[in-house]
Formats: structure tokens, sequence, C-alpha cells
């Protein structure tokens, strides 16, 4: 008996994904998403473990859901996801109104137990990682009899989507959870891949995002991910390929010159390189050297013109010293990262360094070191897009801008280049989910902003609409 659906989504865009896929299932069941808990008959909240702060978030947003419990007994709540397969049992006994507890390789059983809640009115849990030897059960089914169509609803917009193309980890870094919970890696069947990413285009699609643990690690029999990257760059419809997040080792000749030979496929590489230390690295178990990183991104550059690469990093990891810390500040400079993500190390429950490795460097200093390396990127940054002032550049534009609803700003609009670089533009909503080339005028270091430059490149193929209808709190 379906009725309303609420679903929260936490993490990264393997979360994000697996949510559109679960809201994908169930509306076809005959369940109607609305954008809040309040009457809704079941409430799904998709979970990230990669750090104590975003789990209890999770735990603080489940004490709200007491009171919705109280009102509506029949109300099934449940907890998906990375922290769902981690905390198992644990979520049960922290927060007891809770029905449903499903890790990421098991979300194809959720209509079932949801169905099973609502008919025998006890708790439902279900977790499967799968093995290297024998069927993932997981992969089996997510991928293939599980998800026969992808949910349009659940994208960020009409006109892109991300495609996993590999489930799980196998590099086992000391600091890190997913392994634990996501399982060992494995490539998705090329054919199947390809035969979404048909379907997508044929729905309106016109920008995909590859997305894996380390997405061009991917292999599948003999082929490998320069070779998935050629097929996909055939699909008709598809404009731009994005991938997201790479492994500096697997970074291959043959993959860079994909990523210069391919049209559709961007010229920009996401790779973590988390410390610009050796000693750190080694204590990461990350298995290449700030030498090896420094190699990798010199060939990048000399093989893949106006390459763009951004990068992941950790501070305040177990042991790091000031001098490894300078250590990655330098490396951010060397590498001319055009933007990173940085964390603040927290120790995990179940990963390497937990249990081997004491967290020792102080909070406020992690804090310090956080606030030191932003600036030094910033100032990369800076010095990046202050060269692409005066150039045109080419963006997907994906809506109106931030400042949209504010007056005086209404017409502008924003999009990205295939560098993955932020644009911000004055143009009509006509313009939405087509390629247009902006002028670029002006550049702080994250957005360019510019003028509209000639007729756009692409039809529109889907019409405008809203951003993501599922809320999304990156982990
Ligand atoms: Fe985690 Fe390392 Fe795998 Fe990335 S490569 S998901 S950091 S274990
Ligand atoms: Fe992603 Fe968080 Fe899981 S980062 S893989 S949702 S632990």
């Amino acid at each position: 008996m379906p009725g309303k659906l609420y679903m929260e989504t936490v993490g990264c865009q393997m979360s994000v994904l697996d949510s559109e896929l679960v809201v994908g299932t169930l509306r076809r069941q005959g369940y109607s998403l609305v954008s809040a808990p309040a009457g809704a008959d079941v409430v799904l909240f998709n979970t990230c473990s990669i750090r104590e702060s975003v789990e209890e978030k999770v735990y603080l947003a489940l004490d709200s859901l007491k009171k919705l419990k109280r009102l509506n007994p029949d109300a099934v709540i449940g907890v998906l996801g990375c922290m769902a397969q981690k905390d198992q049992e644990k979520v049960f006994a922290r927060a007891p109104h809770v029905d449903l507890v499903c890790g990421p390789g098991a979300l194809a059983d959720i209509p079932d137990l949801i169905a099973t809640i609502q008919r025998t009115r006890t708790p439902q849990s279900s977790f499967s990682l799968g093995r290297k030897e024998g069927p993932r059960r997981d992969v089996e089914e997510s991928f293939a009899s599980w998800d026969p169509e992808r949910e349009p609803g659940g994208r960020p917009t009409p006109f892109q989507a991300f495609v996993r193309t590999q489930f799980g980890c196998d590099k086992f870094c000391t600091y890190c959870i997913v392994p634990a919970v996501r399982g060992p890696e494995q490539g998705r069947d090329p054919d199947e891949l390809c035969e979404e990413v048909r379907r997508l285009a044929d729905q309106g699609v016109v920008e995909i995002t590859l997305v894996g643990q380390t997405v061009n690690s991917y292999r599948h029999g003999k082929l490998r991910f320069a070779d998935l990257l050629a097929r996909l760059d055939a699909i008709r419809g598809i404009e731009r390929i994005k991938f997201v997040s790479s492994f500096p080792n697997d970074m291959t000749d043959d993959l860079l010159q994909a990523v210069r030979d391919l049209p559709k496929v961007a010229p920009w590489l996401h790779v973590p390189a988390q410390s610009g230390s050796d000693t750190v690295l080694a204590r990461m178990k990350r298995h290449y050297t700030v030498g090896g990183f420094l190699e990798m991104v010199a060939r990048a550059r000399a093989t893949i013109p106006g390459v763009s690469i951004s990068g992941d990093f950790i501070v305040g990891f177990c042991g790091e010293t000031d001098a490894d810390f300078q250590a990655t500040c330098d490396l951010v400079r060397a590498g001319r990262f055009k933007s990173s993500f940085i964390y603040q190390y927290s120790t995990r429950p179940g990963t390497k360094a937990h249990t081997d490795l004491p967290d020792d460097v102080p909070l406020e200093v992690k804090k310090l070191r956080n606030n030191e390396l932003l600036a030094v990127q910033s100032e990369v940054s800076r010095g990046i897009t202050r060269e692409l002032v005066g150039t045109s550049m080419e963006i997907l534009v994906e809506g109106p801008s931030r400042r949209a609803n504010r007056e005086g700003f209404e017409n502008q609009l924003h999009g990205r280049t295939a560098t993955d670089h932020a644009v911000v533009f004055d143009g009509g909503e006509e313009l939405v989910g087509r390629f247009v080339t902006v002028h670029i005028e002006e550049a702080t270091s994250l957005t360019l902003f510019g003028r509209l430059e000639g007729a756009p490149r692409t039809e529109v193929r889907t019409p405008p609409a809203p951003r993501s209808r599922l809320p999304v709190v990156l982990g």
C-alpha cells in the first residue's frame, strides 16, 4: 500500500546515486516523493560514515523523528547506506523508533523489507558486501535486475546524471572506512553500463559523471577504464563525460591519451593526493610518494592540453608534524590544483589507523592547518582563474545562480566548464540544459564571471526543472 516517501541523503556521489535508485524503485511501486518528513509514510535516511560528525548529524536527525513516529506509529523510518552497514544493530539501539536498517549492498531488498515491516510491524535489516570469489548479490541485483530504469526526479538536474562504474574499494588506506562498508572493488559489466547511459541519453541527459571510489582503477575482464571511456564517448546524445575520483597510481598513459583524444571526455582529473609528506603517505598506505604524484601530474599536463587537476587533502593525520604539513602546502603549489577538498583527520573505528596509530594532532592544530591550507589553495586557484580572464569557455548551463533570488540578479545563471570551473553570467532560463560559450571578464578564486557569446551549441533536450528534489548534505 504505497504512500508518501521522504528521502534525505548524506555523503558522496555514491550515496546520492543510491538514493536515486531507491527513490526510483519505490516510485515505480506507486510512492510519491515529498519534501518534508511530516506526513510521510516512509522516511529514509541514506547515510555516510566517513566522519563521526557526519554520523552524529544523522543520529540527531533521527531523534527529531520520534515525534513523527508518535503521531503516526505506522510510518516506516529507515536508515540506509554506509553508516547502516557500519553500525548495523547499533542503529536500533541508539534510535529504537527506527524500523529498517539496510547496508549499501542490500538496497535492492528495500521494497520487500518495507512491505514486511508494514505487514508484521517488526523491524527489519539487510546487509551484503559480496565476495570477490562468488557472484556479488549487491552488484548483480543493484545494477542488473534491480535498476531497470533510472529515476529523473533524483538527479541534480534532468540533463545531468551520475553513473556508477564500480562498487567498493580494494586500496585499504589506513584512515578509510569505505572498504569496510562498501566491500571489495568490482567493475560493472560494460554492456549494462553503456545500456544505462543510452537510456539516460534517451531521457535527455547530456552530461554524465562516472563515479567510483577509485574510478580509474575500473576493470572488467580485459577491459580497462580507457576502453570504457571510448565506448561511452560513442553514445549519441551524451555531450560531456566526467569522472571522479581517480587513484594516482592508476593514471596510466593510455587513460591520459583517452582523455586527450575522446572529444566528449572532460579534461578534468580529480585526483586525491591526501598529503605532501612521504612519511605521512606511507602511514596512510597510499602506495605512492610525493615524487610519484608530481610525476603523474607532469605526465597529465604534458599529455592533455589545458587539463585541470583538483584534489583532496587530509590535515592532522596521525603523527603529522609541522614539516609534514608544510610539505602538503608545497604540494598544493607545485601541483597547481584547481581546487581541493580539505578535511581534518578524524579517527574511524573499524580502520587500521584507529587501532594502530594514535590520533595525536590536537584539534586546534588541525583547524589551524585546515585554514592555512585553504588559504594556500585559494591563492593557487586565484592564479589559475586569473589566467582565464579574457578567454572564451564553453559551459553547460545548470540553472539560476545562487544570487538569482536577489534583486538585480534575477537573470543570473550558472554553469560549469569541462575543466570544472564554475561560471556565472546573465541569460534567460531557456539556456538551462544547453551548452553555451561565455567570454570570461572577471574571476575570484572559485568563480568566473562573464558574458554570453553567440548562440547555444546544443538544443535543450529536457524542460528546465528545479535542482535536486532530494535533500543532500555532502559528508
Ligand atoms: Fe578509501 Fe583509499 Fe579506497 Fe579512497 S582509495 S575509498 S581513501 S580506501
Ligand atoms: Fe561515500 Fe560516505 Fe559511504 S563518503 S562511500 S557515503 S562512507
